[in-house]
């Protein structure tokens, strides 16, 4: 995903589309979208005028307009609405029009079906007479736009060549305000739109593009001029070392995560960047950050305003975790009452924690329903902060006020954005962290619990293996949805080091699926003491370490959690050689039941799944472990699978697959009743039919 720094390229960049239709808006809109001190993700709107032929091949004037809820830096022609401009141009008469009956009436100029549903901002393309428009969001440019002195720096900057239109929410009377702002002036160059944005044109697309970066490029070299060398004032704060910051997040994090998910799992994002270290140790961050948000289209990703925490690092970690604690409660209290006092009826009051939580020396922390949600959040802050560095040169920051941000937070049209994403699956949210997971049953759990919405860490001694599973399962479930971390489950440093990994990317863990394991098969006289003891150290100290640890993240996030232990058949049912690894797994079944023992009173669930024979998929199967299998049996190797099959009662053989759905059952709420609990995943072996 780009970020912050990234500037727009020089048209045409790339190879642009012929012809100046949707292609070329689309090729344009993603340039534009590459550079997020230009467009806000998410934000701003596109649109070029084309003449195309209808289903009866007339000449139809079409607007075609980027869709609610799609991101001009990742957009296609699909990512746009096609509207008849015929239909459209009549509402410039009317005096004005609610949000309602403006949105009813658009839908009905669709010039093709089955497109997404048209941008807010669409008549203010429609009413803006040239071919090509764009509506951004610029960093300098809402810098001016918030100022007290809005108005008259814009003529300062831009003279005639601009006009400044006060805010007014967005919709129709905003957008026949520019119309006409445009319309009778035809030496305009651009629309400033108090404490929102900018409004550019041109007669063909690179014209377009050519002209939004030259004015922005002009509010930016008047920034530049005036530039104070410490915007935010003098540093009052001291900066924690990136060594001891780990240490306080890893202990704050999983406070933070539980106080934010008691209805839903959260994740958290961290960003020390020195932009945001610059402005959460100086001594004007709480009088901006308590302003308000710097544009209407942050408010359902960042809130009205953010959480500052009341610490400095000579407090301390207890402190902090105090201070956190304290901060979110607080917080949640003012929006009820933020909530209280400007609710419409009808009016659902959204989630009430912070989405931006700043801690002085240390950085800012972005809550989100997944990993992609807190992004967005983090990316929208940085453009606050950034548009809020100006605030001294400009003469002040002044943004929408309480009534304002709530009516624009609760704009029926803001939230049907939020709408469009994806049905829930029972894992949003959660963060799995499994070991062994760069093979066999660990890499099917991974896949299983992501694609019911997990964020999984794979942990394995293998760190090309676990790399390759992390980097498949973010490719095909989006953002940040995996990372590996190399482990070694017999190191307790090591283990340590995953969990602090797994709390530093997400914020935590609420699912530890402990499986990492080798197998060692030879007659007791044969087993070495180094064997015996390889067993233990990986089955039994390993699944206690990770167990240790996941509980030590748990209690702190103090909203249960699920632990599930691979063990094996061989854990219940006794079989020949196979003495240390069956002794060890026997070791791992009984600490699971222990220690649902322990957890029940906070909510941590311990379960084990005992597989048997999962020959396809497991590197356990082309080790020693087969030939001497195939030994202890008396048959060939090859016959191994059909031994196994033919034993069962179901007469099938275990897939990884089917271990990994025993597993996703007790990670997920539809186990939330069961601790202590075993089960077989063996096709059916009696001797191992628990009791
Ligand atoms: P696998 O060999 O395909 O995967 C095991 C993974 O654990 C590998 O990626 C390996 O790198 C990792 N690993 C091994 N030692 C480790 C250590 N010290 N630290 C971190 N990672 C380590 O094996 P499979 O079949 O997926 O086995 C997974 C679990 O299921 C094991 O605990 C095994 O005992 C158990 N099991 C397997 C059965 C089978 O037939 N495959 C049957 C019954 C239980």
């Amino acid at each position: 995903m780009n970020d912050t720094d990234q500037r727009c390229p020089t048209w045409p960049a790339s190879q642009p589309p012929a012809g100046e239709g949707l292609a070329a808006l689309a090729h344009r809109s993603r340039l534009l979208g590459a550079d997020r001190r230009i467009v806000n993700i998410f934000g701003g709107n596109t649109s070029v005028k084309s003449i195309e032929r209808d289903h009866l091949g007339r000449a139809t004037p079409v607007l075609w307009v980027k869709a609610s809820g799609s991101d001009l830096a990742s957009i296609e022609p699909k990512h746009f609405a096609g509207l008849r401009l015929d239909d459209i141009e009549p509402l410039f008469a009317r005096p004005t029009m609610s949000d309602e009956d403006m949105t009813a009436y658009l839908d009905r100029c669709a010039f093709e079906p089955g497109r997404p549903r048209q941008s807010i901002e669409t008549l203010l393309h429609a009413f803006t007479p040239a071919p090509h428009v764009d509506h951004t969001h610029p960093d300098a440019i809402i810098a001016i736009a918030c100022s007290p002195n809005g108005a008259a720096l814009v003529q300062q900057v831009f003279g005639k060549r601009a006009a400044f239109v006060p805010y007014i929410r967005p919709g129709f009377d905003l957008s026949k305000q520019i119309g006409a702002a445009v319309r009778n002036n035809p030496d305009l160059e651009c629309v400033v739109m108090g404490k929102h944005g900018l409004v550019t044109w041109g007669d063909t697309a690179a014209a377009c593009y050519a002209s939004t970066l030259r004015i922005i490029g002009e509010a930016e070299a008047f920034l530049a001029a005036k530039a104070n060398p410490s915007p935010f004032g003098p540093t009052t704060i001291t900066r924690v070392s990136a060594a001891e910051r780990d240490t306080l997040l890893t202990q704050v994090l999983p406070v933070i995560r539980g106080a934010i998910s008691q209805d839903r799992s959260m994740i958290l994002s961290v960003d020390s960047s020195d932009d945001v270290l610059n402005f959460t140790t100086s001594a004007q961050c709480a009088a901006l950050a308590m302003r308000g948000a710097a544009c209407p289209d942050h408010l359902v990703h960042t809130k009205r305003v953010p959480l500052l925490l009341d610490w400095q690092p000579e407090h301390g970690a207890d402190a902090l975790i105090t201070a956190a604690t304290a901060g979110i409660a607080r917080f949640v209290s003012d929006y009820r009452d933020y909530f209280q006092s400007h609710a419409q009826p009808g009016d659902t009051m959204a989630a009430p924690w912070p989405r931006i939580i700043l801690i002085p020396g240390i950085g800012m922390v972005t809550t989100g329903s997944d990993a992609f949600a807190a992004e967005v959040s983090r990316q929208l802050y940085r453009r606050a902060i950034a548009v809020m560095r100006h605030a001294d040169v400009v003469g002040g920051f002044e943004t929408l006020d309480a009534a304002e941000s709530f009516a624009i937070e609760y704009w029926p049209l803001e939230l049907y954005k939020l709408s469009l994403k994806p049905p829930p699956k029972p894992l949003d949210g959660h963060v799995a962290l499994i070991t062994g997971a760069a093979s066999g049953i660990g890499r099917a759990a991974a896949a299983r619990l992501a694609r019911d919405g997990a964020h999984v860490v794979i942990a394995d001694r293998n760190a090309d293996g676990s790399a390759e599973v992390a980097a498949a399962l973010t490719a095909r479930h989006g953002f940040h949805r995996a990372i590996a971390t190399p482990m070694d489950v017999t190191s307790e440093a090591a283990v340590d080091a995953a969990f602090t990994a797994a709390t530093l990317a997400y914020g935590g863990v609420d699912i530890v699926v402990n499986n990492a394991g080798i197998s060692k098969s030879d007659p007791i006289e044969a087993t070495s003491l180094a064997d015996w003891q390889l067993m233990f150290d990986i089955l039994a100290t390993g699944y206690f370490l990770v167990a240790r640890a996941a509980f030590r993240v748990l209690r702190r996030q103090a909203c249960g959690g699920a632990l599930v232990f691979v063990a094996s058949k061989n854990a219940v049912a006794a079989g020949r050689n196979a003495g240390a690894y069956s002794a060890a797994k026997a070791a791992e079944l009984h600490l699971a039941r222990c220690l649902a023992e322990e957890g029940g009173g906070a909510g941590i669930r311990v379960n084990t799944v005992l597989p048997d024979a999962v020959l396809s998929g497991s590197s356990i199967w082309n080790s020693s472990w087969r030939a001497d299998r195939a030994a202890t049996y008396g048959i060939a190797e090859t016959e191994l699978e059909a031994h196994y099959r033919a034993r069962t009662t179901l007469k099938v053989n275990v897939l990884p697959d089917d271990v990994a759905e025993a597993i996703a059952f007790f990670a997920s709420a539809a186990s939330r009743k069961t601790t202590g609990g075993v089960l077989t995943v063996d096709g059916g072996v009696p001797a191992a039919y628990v009791r």
